[in-house]
């Protein structure tokens, strides 16, 4: 497609600042970031993100262009950042054997080792999808952009966030060309963002990620991991931060794709805590305690993503069981409604 005089005048460069609502909808893979969930948080005043992960290119410009045919024209689509390390055949060939007979007793018949090392998650190709698709936002997820990604995404006027956990990481992500930041704080659901799958994940507070980072960088700022209520949201913007992005807030909501048994559970008393775990994917991730995360998290190696691809059947053939699937949360989970999205983002604007 050429790009006319008409596309370069209608074209303004996203600014978080422009945001109506200051609010982010989190994207989350996996199911609960629908095109939907997109286009009501976006005409709500926020952001709305897709989340690539996980996905094949060719659905991921399915729900690009799905959610365009809404007539959303300012969203984003998050992407996950390959990892750079070799796989560690003899840990995951070990965990494979653990879950053997785990597997077996849910008919499961786990994939071959050989299929599980080299997985980038179409990384180039969701690049070209999104680059293809002019999508005005794409954000990055485990890892930076290379100078070449950042190029082509600044060439069609798109704006780049990245997803950090440290303060060391911000300005590495500034430095690569990052238009803003998500700052990932520790009580938030789901995958930490560390650069390096080895890493433990830093437990510094996001409030004091928040202060740390505003002393030392100059571009916008987004807050997560925990904002569960108005309040804390209140709390966040007096930091001197005033958009905030919500993940766990959303997924009991009409629009997103959460499973039925992972939305139930959020409001469930038998499920009473969350927990950082390795148990499904290899990655640090926080998701409501269960008798799966109970049984593996201490075999399962640090071997993202071979990991999730090996744990993916199981969660597959059990969908309805909360003690197989990962039920991500952040610490705030109690106060996730059954609303629209809408009001969500409102409730938080
Ligand atoms: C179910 C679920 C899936 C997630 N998937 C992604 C993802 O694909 N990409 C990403 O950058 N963050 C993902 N996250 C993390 C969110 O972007 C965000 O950091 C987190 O939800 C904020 O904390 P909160 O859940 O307490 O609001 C996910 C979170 C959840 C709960």
């Amino acid at each position: 497609m050429t790009q006319t005089d008409n596309d370069l005048q209608e074209r303004t460069v996203f600014d978080l600042r422009d945001l109506t609502s200051p609010v982010v909808g989190a994207p989350m893979a996996g199911g609960p970031s629908t095109p939907a969930l997109v286009e009501t948080t976006v005409r709500a005043g926020g952001l709305g993100l897709l989340a690539a992960g996980y996905l094949t290119s060719e659905k991921l410009a399915d729900d690009i262009a799905a959610t365009q045919a809404t007539g959303t024209r300012v969203f984003g689509v998050n992407i996950f950042v390959p990892e750079t390390r070799p796989t560690d055949r003899a840990a995951v060939s070990a965990f494979r054997s653990a879950l053997v007979p785990f597997a077996a007793e849910r008919d499961v018949v786990l994939p071959e080792l050989d299929g599980l090392l080299d997985d980038d998650d179409h990384y180039d190709a969701k690049i070209d999808a999104v680059v293809e698709a002019r999508v005005p936002v794409v954000t990055f997820t485990f890892g930076l952009p290379s100078a070449t990604v950042v190029d082509r995404l600044h060439a069609i006027d798109t704006s780049i966030g990245v997803t950090v956990t440290s303060a060391a990481d911000a300005a590495a992500a500034v430095t690569v060309g990052a238009d803003w930041l998500c700052l990932q704080g520790p009580d938030g659901g789901g995958h930490r963002s560390t650069f390096d799958r080895y890493t433990t994940p830093p437990t510094q507070s996001l409030d004091d990620l928040i202060r740390e980072v505003s002393a030392t960088v100059d571009v916008p700022l987004v807050a997560a991991g925990g904002i569960a209520t108005p309040e804390r949201a209140h709390q966040i913007r007096a930091l001197g931060v005033p958009t905030v992005q919500i993940g766990t807030a959303l997924l009991r909501t009409a629009e997103a794709g959460t499973k039925l048994a992972h939305a139930n559970a959020l409001a469930d008393p038998a499920f009473e805590t969350t927990v950082l775990t390795r148990a499904y994917s290899g990655r640090i991730a926080r998701g409501l305690r269960n008798r799966f995360i109970d049984t593996f998290d201490e075999l399962a190696p640090a071997e993202y993503p071979a990991v999730n691809t090996l744990t993916g059947g199981i969660r597959r053939a059990a969908a309805d069981d909360p003690h197989t699937i990962n039920l991500w949360a952040g610490t705030g989970f109690r106060e996730a409604r059954e609303e629209s999205s809408a009001e969500t983002v409102a409730r938080f604007a």
